[in-house]
């Protein structure tokens, strides 16, 4: 006599599969429930935690400033902003506890680089004009990301970041508007603010990721409806929403090479130094120790409070 199985037979799977692609093609979208392919899963799980690791390590490069905001506006601006991103990170850890795993595991995989977050947070900021270039820049570069991402196909994925856009887009506002006031100042603070551009162009556009033929991972993404866009067709959506926003701010790009092209309609730019990038998102920018060892110390620090949340959570449950 054979042992029994608890493997699902294999037309069951088939049938399954089946229904999985009938539910992408049709455009609709997979809930916590539903069956889906484990390859599927683990992409889904990699850039949701990717993503909610991006949104709590970028709390702070901006926190930084908060103690030395120049005004008791501004302060209470940046504290609601860096608020957001807390939020943002904890919408994104629930989604992907959706999807079986585990949030102490990823925050482990976080602080010991076994997991990515965005490259753009390894940068120091040097002055309060970094605090709306983040806002202006890599904010707009985040919302031309994620706004397609509130179609994706997993359902609370989609859903988290129909939220998170919304704020996302207050963001870029602020950013924008305190840009603004700066350039109506002194010359002292214009300089700031082309210096705080100068530094955070070219990072704000690797932040889209590595060019299309070096994304392996992209084609399948689209194929299962996780992803909506290509990283180069993004970065190019950027810079064309971007160029006439410096316009009117009154800064320059540091690219000589950007230029309109009547052609295609849209603005050439210069080659991106993807060694850099390399370097950085593997773990060598000039801040990733400091963010990596805050994050150590803030899960270390805190543990008593999560065992005496979990304690008094069992005892009442
Ligand atoms: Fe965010
Ligand atoms: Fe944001």
């Amino acid at each position: 006599m054979s042992a029994p199985t608890l493997e699902r037979p294999a037309p069951d799977e088939a049938a399954l599969q089946e229904q999985f692609d009938a539910t992408i093609a049709a455009d609709h979208r997979i809930e916590p429930r539903d069956w889906m392919p484990e390859g599927y899963r683990k992409t889904l799980i990699r850039q949701v935690a990717q993503h909610a690791h991006s949104e709590i390590i970028g709390m702070q490069p901006e926190g930084d400033w908060l103690l030395a905001a120049p005004s008791l506006r501004r302060k209470s601006v940046l504290l609601a902003k860096v608020q957001d991103e807390a939020g943002h990170g904890l919408y994104l850890y629930s989604a992907a506890e959706t999807l079986g795993a585990d949030r102490a595991d990823l925050t482990d995989k976080l602080i010991e680089q076994k997991q990515k977050y965005s490259s753009i947070f390894n940068y120091p900021t040097l002055s309060y004009a970094d605090v709306g270039v983040i806002g202006w820049l890599v904010d707009g570069a985040a919302i031309c990301n994620q706004v397609p991402l509130c179609r994706s196909s997993y359902g609370p994925y989609a859903r988290a970041m129909i939220r998170i856009c919304k704020e996302e887009s207050f963001h870029q506002r602020q950013g924008y508007e305190l840009l603004m006031t700066m350039m109506r100042g002194t010359d002292e603070q214009r300089a700031m603010v082309q210096d705080a551009v100068d530094r955070w162009w070219w990072p704000t556009l690797m932040m889209f990721g590595p060019p299309d033929e070096h994304s392996p991972n992209t084609a399948q993404s689209m194929a299962w409806g996780i992803k909506r866009h290509t990283n180069d067709e993004l970065r190019q959506k950027f810079v064309d929403m971007s160029v006439p926003q410096a316009e009117v701010l009154g800064v320059t790009f540091p690219d000589p090479e950007l230029e309109f092209d009547p052609g295609t309609g849209h603005y050439r730019f210069g080659k991106l130094d993807w060694e850099e990038f390399k370097r950085v998102v593997g773990g060598q920018g000039p801040m990733n120790a400091i963010r990596l060892a805050r994050r150590r110390a803030a899960r270390d620090d805190n543990a008593w409070v999560t065992e005496a949340a979990t304690a008094y959570a069992e005892k009442h449950s």
